[in-house]
Formats: structure tokens, sequence, C-alpha cells
């Protein structure tokens, strides 16, 4: 827990306190904890593993909105609002989570200020995210939005071994076109033009991203 941002200012007791009043469950990769519209009735930490939240068109196509990893939260809006939940969740990988129902989350909010302030930043945060994501689908094109997609990939939660960073991918291709904005096509011929340059490279289920090429 002591790497949850949320619960940073928390005292060893607190803590403890969290985890007595929370329920910890384990879901294997592709689950799906809660759909698009659903009732909102609990509140998720990431302890390990990662997640998508997305949402889906009228005809059924998906959007990935963005990714949740360990340390992370996710599903307050809901129960801030009371509107229905804003995008569905689905395990990328095996995942361990934290469950707080509505009533213990807003009884941490009344008791602990620095965990509602902690929530107003990430809402803050979340909101220049997507300002800038409108803002790349408006006046960037699909190449560099692939690319910026990949190095913020590389960023949050890459390995870098000297020049190369080693991006290990558990969203497949149709996700990482549906983050970047782009179609299945125009993903496909980037990541050949960079693999062809040197830029990128599959292997063992991770990218590497070669830093010296990519400037080149
Ligand atoms: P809720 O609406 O309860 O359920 C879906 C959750 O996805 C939502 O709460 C937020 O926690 C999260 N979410 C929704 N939209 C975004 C977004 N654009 N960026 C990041 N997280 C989001």
């Amino acid at each position: 827990l002591k790497k949850v941002s949320l619960f940073d200012n928390l005292n060893d007791e607190q803590l403890e306190q969290v985890v007595r009043i929370s329920q910890r469950k384990t879901f294997n990769a592709g689950t799906t904890l809660f759909h698009e519209k659903d009732m909102g009735l609990t509140f998720y930490v990431v302890l390990s593993g990662s997640i998508k939240l997305f949402t889906r068109s009228a005809g059924g196509e998906e959007k990935v909105l963005s990714l949740v990893n360990g340390g992370e939260s996710f599903g307050e809006l809901s129960l801030l609002d009371g509107g229905p939940r804003s995008a569905s969740a689905q395990t990328l990988e095996k995942t361990t989570v934290l469950e707080l129902t509505s009533k213990q989350f807003m009884s941490l909010l009344e008791t602990h200020f620095d965990i509602t302030r902690a929530i107003l930043v990430e809402l803050c945060r979340r909101l220049r995210a997507t300002n800038e994501h409108v803002n790349d689908l408006t006046f960037l094109d699909g190449r560099t939005r692939v690319l910026k997609n990949l190095i913020a990939l590389a960023n949050r939660s890459g390995k870098r071994e000297g020049n190369v960073i080693a991006i290990s991918m558990s969203l497949n291709y149709d996700e990482l076109a549906q983050l970047a904005g782009v179609s299945k096509t125009v993903l496909t011929a980037v990541i050949r033009e960079l693999e062809t340059r040197g830029v990128l490279q599959f292997d063992l289920g991770e990218y590497k991203l070669n830093l010296d090429k990519l400037r080149g």
C-alpha cells in the first residue's frame, strides 16, 4: 500500500485501517470488473498488474481512454456524482486490487483530507491529459500520435537499459491503436517504418525503443 500515492500521508495504523475495511481481490487477464453505464458500487486501488479503461461507440467499436497501473486508482467518478460508470474496466494481465464500497470510500474522504486532496489532484491530472489528447487528435497526424504514445508508455512503465527502453506490452495492436486514436492500418504502417529504421524492435513480448535512432 506504501506505493499508492493516494495514501502517501497515512501512517502505518491508518494504512492498516484501509486494509481492514477493504477487500483484496486478484483477477486473471481479460476479466471485466464493470461495464460502462453500470451503477457504480466500488472504488478500486490497483496493487499490481494493469487495467484498461475504455468506452464503446454505438456501433460497438472500442476506444481505450486510459491505462491504470499498480499504485493507481479508478472508479471514483460514479461514486462522487452518483451517475453511471463513465467507462468499462478490464484487466490486461493478472491484477490484484483493493475494493472499497462507496460508503467506505466516502468515509475515507471525510476523515482524511489528504486523500480527498489526492483524489482532486488526480482528477485535475486526468482533465489535463484529456485536453492534451483532444489537442493531439485535432492537431497531430497519426504517425506522431503513435510515436507520442509509445514514448509515453516507455516513460511510464519502461525499463531503461542504456539507450534502449524496454516496454513490456500488455496491450494488443487494437488497444494500442485505440489509445493513440489511429486505425490499425496506420499503426501497422508506423510500427513497420520504425522497425525498418531500427527505432523499434519487438523481442520476447517487449518493444525495445532505441532513443539514439529515434532522435536520428
Ligand atoms: P467511474 O465512472 O466510476 O468508472 C470508470 C472509471 O474510469 C471512472 O470512474 C474513472 O475513475 C476512470 N476514467 C473515466 N474516464 C477517464 C479518463 N478520460 N482518463 C482516466 N480515467 C478515466
